[in-house]
């Protein structure tokens, strides 16, 4: 199915209700959408491709409008595979299409497919016209690869912004945001945006500064997944700022592990302290929160705490994969508490203290260590270390 978005503009992207990891990392309750969008002028541009396996469906959706053969262009702002492993098959139609992108992006497009297309190199801020419509291609690296580039109709002030605005979750033929649900797109673009572009707020914030600064109109935003946004633009514009902003958030995230209860027991009594000195906590453990909601709660948290078991002499797995994550997304977070339990080697929290003090981060005293029940004594240092984290968050 398409959808007109402005005369000669549409909505040509398809929705996957299969895959059940993006990325085979990130759980996909609601789905996810791979969007593409079609301009018909005197020349006809293909603005991004969609992953493979919706290739039929996708070009489907282009012959309701043109035959796909007459493509002229084909506008590749990213080059990831689930935005561009169908352009195979559409070069495969298009014959005579020129395939528009960086030149990062060019070199990429010759590892991953090298189609016999031409291709042009695209600058920064310069344009195509189609005849009446005029396109501008504004590089944005790092939204999410350092090929990646938006592409901007001037005369209908859309911009195809890539990754960036985007959100998880299918649209089912509810392509716009005043047909949505948007406390469910809030929930899914910051669970999006957690998971995938964590280790890359500032080049959001820099995306959103130098669109002000080249004060260019915007009547639409339409990502690459996720909703158009045509009645309110903004709203997600100022969502993604203030989610991406280097500023800590005024609230305590508790991580943990547990096995047998043990470090569930401090982590429930750190818990209750805080909330009792009017503490704003969120608590996930590791073995039933999805790792994009605890990101959501720990990229930004004022204090993050971490708590662990030990486990072959390591972090319990979930939890060192979650610390992995803090290192790998380089969390803005970082002042950290830690706890943890042993029944005798006791390298769990040991570890952990390494690696957040490798990553230069500020290690709260004390760190608790507790061989396996926890005494009156490490109860009273789960207080003291609750008074620091509620003063600092003050
Ligand atoms: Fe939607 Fe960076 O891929």
């Amino acid at each position: 199915m398409h959808r007109e978005m402005a005369k000669g503009v549409y909505y040509i992207g398809v929705d996957d209700h299969h895959t059940k990891l993006f990325e085979n990392l990130w759980e996909l309750p609601f789905g996810v959408s791979y969007n593409s969008y079609l301009i018909v002028d005197e020349k006809i541009a293909l603005v991004e491709t969609v992953k493979g396996p919706w290739s039929s469906e996708w070009i489907e959706n282009i012959r309701e409008i043109v035959d796909p053969s007459k493509i002229d262009y084909i506008i590749l702002n990213h080059m990831e595979p689930d935005h561009t492993s169908s352009l195979p098959d559409i070069a495969r139609i298009a014959k005579n299409a020129t395939m528009v992108y960086t030149s990062k992006a060019s070199d990429m497009q010759k590892s991953f497919y090298d189609v016999p297309l031409k291709e042009k190199i695209v600058e920064d801020l310069e344009e195509i016209s189609l005849g009446g419509k005029t396109l501008k291609f504004v590089h944005a690296p790092f939204l999410h690869w350092p090929e990646t580039m938006f592409t901007y109709i001037a005369e209908d002030q859309i911009l195809m912004s890539c990754d960036a605005f985007g959100a998880f979750g299918a649209l089912n033929g509810r392509h716009f945001d005043d047909e949505i649900d948007l406390d469910l797109v809030e929930m899914e673009s910051r669970r999006y945006l957690s998971a995938i572009i964590t280790s890359y707020f500032k080049f959001v914030q820099k995306a959103i500064a130098r669109a002000k600064d080249l004060g260019i109109g915007l009547k639409m935003i339409a990502p690459s997944h996720g909703p158009i946004y045509r009645e309110h633009p903004m709203w997600i514009v100022e969502k993604y700022d203030e989610w991406t902003r280097p500023e800590l958030e005024k609230h305590c995230t508790i991580v943990y592990g547990t096995m047998y209860g043990y470090t569930h027991r401090l982590a429930m009594k750190l818990k209750k302290e805080l909330v009792d000195m009017g503490v704003d906590v969120r608590v996930h453990n590791v073995s039933y929160s999805e790792m994009s909601k605890i990101l959501v709660d720990s990229v930004r948290a004022g204090v993050l705490v971490v708590g662990t078991p030990t486990y072959d002499a390591f972090p319990f797995p979930k939890v060192w994969a979650f610390v992995n994550e803090v290192k790998g997304k380089r969390f803005p977070a970082n002042v950290i508490g830690l706890f943890g339990t042993y029944g005798w080697g006791g390298g769990g929290v040991r570890k952990l203290k390494e690696m957040f003090e490798e990553m230069r981060c500020e290690v709260l005293e004390p760190v608790i260590r507790v061989k396996a029940r926890p005494t009156d004594d490490e109860e009273r240092q789960v207080k003291l270390l609750a008074s620091d984290i509620a003063k600092r968050l003050k």
